[in-house]
């Protein structure tokens, strides 16, 4: 199974750090080229390699954490998904205005996954700030929870297998149109709960 990381800034670097941790290889990717990585991948250690975004978006498992209003860009002219799997980290909020985007009434994994036509679209990763994200998941006395959600349960099984083998404990929240809700910045319920599960 490969790993590419789309965005590599604070969530795409959070989650490279937490596969180094765990000592899992991907490569990640941003708009400037690999040579712009460089101080991250000397610090994340011999996993994580700079790629491509074209790269990157090869992979079995994509993980895209990419700011909402740049997504099409960092998203488009890019080969078949062809059923492979594509985690949605994002957020439909920006700085520096922090105004909710318009999603009309869809929920904002619904509107990522058009970008990504024939992906199967995980959402997770995206209810905890950055800092969270990258620390220790077993830190606090337990494993700290992430949530995901998906329409496709054989690939929800293989981002949850991914989620335990770094650390965290994955709770399934459903199919994206209700799990994709509970945990979106703004208007779900989740975000920001830095819950870690004890036993
Ligand atoms: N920060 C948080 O605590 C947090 C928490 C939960 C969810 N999120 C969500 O995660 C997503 C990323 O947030 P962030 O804080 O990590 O943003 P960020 O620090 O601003 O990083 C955004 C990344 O996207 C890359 N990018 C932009 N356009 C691209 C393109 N055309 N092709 C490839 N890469 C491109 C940028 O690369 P360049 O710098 O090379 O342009 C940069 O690495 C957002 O949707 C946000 O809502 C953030």
């Amino acid at each position: 199974m490969t790993i590419g990381i789309i965005g590599s800034g604070a969530i795409g670097t959070a989650f490279a750090r937490t596969l180094a941790r765990a000592g899992i290889e991907a490569t990640i990717s941003n708009s400037r080229g690999p040579d712009s990585l460089t101080q991250l991948i000397r610090e994340s250690g011999p996993s994580i390699q700079a790629g491509a975004r074209e790269q990157a978006a090869r992979a079995d498992i994509v993980f895209v954490a990419v700011n909402w209003t740049k997504l099409p860009a960092a998203l488009g002219g890019l080969p078949d998904w062809g059923g492979r799997i594509v985690i949605d980290a994002n957020n439909p909020i920006e700085a520096p205005l922090f105004k909710p985007v318009d999603l009309k009434g869809r929920v904002s994994s619904e509107v990522f996954a058009d970008l990504v036509p024939g992906a199967r679209v995980v959402k997770a990763f995206n209810h905890l700030r950055a800092e969270v994200l990258a620390g220790d998941p077993r830190g606090d006395g337990g494993r700290r929870v992430l949530f995901y959600s998906g329409n496709d349960s054989a690939a929800k099984a293989e981002v949850a297998a991914l989620i335990d083998r770094i650390g965290f404990v994955g709770i399934d929240l459903g199919v994206l149109a209700i799990g994709g809700k509970l945990a979106q910045f703004p208007g779900g319920p989740l975000p920001n709960q830095n819950l870690v599960k004890v036993g």
